[in-house]
């Protein structure tokens, strides 16, 4: 075993192992080498393998023809190894038939060389092969970090889309902040309905390819069309007319419309897709006489279903000038009132396994206490609630 010309090595120059069970051929390719590479020379495949226990190499010169471990066993432990399987590994062969070639190439060698050979152009190829080597890492780097830029410029991305659709179901809030804490409620009760729901067999299959996280983002742009009807109605202190009934009604359209021109402007779909089905269904009734398309059972998605209940709870629990807020019980009592007209039947049933839990999110997020609030809340909300006429 020698390092280098002068045995020893230097930190600035790559290393070679060189394997050979021939003596000469060893002093051979050192001298050939040593002037551009700490050469470490080793006369069998074990040392080889023993040396790489402790030790690596920027590349492998190893022959093919040896007792005991040939060079064909060699290189198969040096590739099933994680710790020396990418070191290049290049045959130096008496061998030169292309069989022979095929087999070395085909187990993992990057080149095959045929001994005796001409120590400028074993440099030569060395020195290409390092180079290819070199790039190749460099670009394995460059791909490492970009992805992680990726990632990163990912995560902006997503954290920049939150936080503007949180801003877009706040302005909502703002200009019917009646609904106090509505949005964020009516989503942690989503939340709790799709958690429930995943448990539940009967729609296991409907739901396995729903993104649960997208559909609870785009719950919050349930009534992001309220932002288009006029303040004379949408905070009229009073009962509202029929005809400014229709008007409010009209808040389904327009959050349907907003989508459609976000959807002109990108070619995202997902999220979109889910938010114009909550927008467009969650005033839809199970027995049909819902808006705006007055679908009946099963036609109105389940998402738009499990809406209307979510909805629904927190209006009835939340106090308006015309009513006190109904108890937690009140409420549910009047959700199993309206059970197979206003409601699935069904997703009622589910509900009342969790209608506990309902509870505690409406005390953890409590509407807020302001009486102006509270009053425009009357006017788009009362229609929607069951158990009280316009
Ligand atoms: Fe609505």
């Amino acid at each position: 075993m020698s390092a280098s010309c002068n045995g020893t090595s230097r930190e600035d120059m790559k290393t070679i192992f060189l394997v050979d069970d021939d003596i000469t051929n060893l002093a051979f390719g050192n001298d050939a080498l040593c002037k551009h590479y700490n050469v470490i020379t080793m006369n069998s495949g074990s040392r080889l393998i023993k040396m790489l226990e402790n030790h690596t190499a920027d590349l492998i010169l190893l022959d093919v023809e040896m007792p005991e471990m040939d060079g064909y066993s060699t290189i198969k432990i040096l590739k099933s190894n994680e710790h020396s399987k990418y070191i290049p590994v290049i045959f130096l062969t008496a061998k030169s038939d292309t069989e022979s070639e095929l087999t070395g190439l085909s187990l993992g060698a990057i080149d095959y060389i045929a001994k005796p050979f001409s120590p400028p152009l074993l440099l030569k190829r060395i020195q290409m092969h390092l180079l290819v080597e070199s790039q190749k890492n460099q670009l394995i780097d460059f791909n490492d970090n970009l992805m992680e830029m990726v990632d990163v410029r990912t995560k902006m991305i997503e954290q920049l889309k939150n936080a503007l659709l949180k801003t877009m179901a706040e302005l909502v809030e703002y200009r019917d902040s009646t609904t106090g804490e509505h949005i964020e409620r009516t989503r942690l009760y989503m939340s709790l309905l799709l958690e429930t729901l995943q448990k539940n067999e009967k729609y296991q299959k409907e739901i396995e390819s729903w993104d649960m996280d997208l559909i609870l983002q785009s719950s919050q742009l349930h009534d992001v069309g309220k932002i288009a009807i006029r303040d004379g109605i949408l905070l009229k202190p009073d009962k509202l007319t029929s005809e400014e009934y229709e008007e409010i009604k009209k808040h389904v359209t327009f959050g349907e419309n907003v989508i459609e021109r976000i959807k002109k402007n990108t070619s995202e779909r997902a999220f979109l897709d889910q938010a114009k089905i909550l927008i467009t269904t969650h005033h839809e009734k199970w027995n049909g006489s819902g808006y705006p398309n007055g679908l009946k059972g099963e036609e109105i998605p389940l998402q738009g279903r499990l809406m209307a209940i979510a909805d629904v709870y927190d209006a009835l629990i939340s106090e308006r000038p015309y009513k006190k807020a109904f108890t937690h019980e009140e409420a549910v009592n009047i959700i199993i009132g309206d059970s197979g007209e206003h409601f699935d039947p069904d997703l009622v049933d589910l509900f009342l396994g969790i209608a506990d839990r309902f509870k505690d999110i409406a005390n953890e997020t409590p509407q807020k206490n302001d009486e102006q609030e509270d009053t425009a809340a009357a006017n788009t909300e009362n229609a929607d609630e069951p158990g009280f006429s316009k």
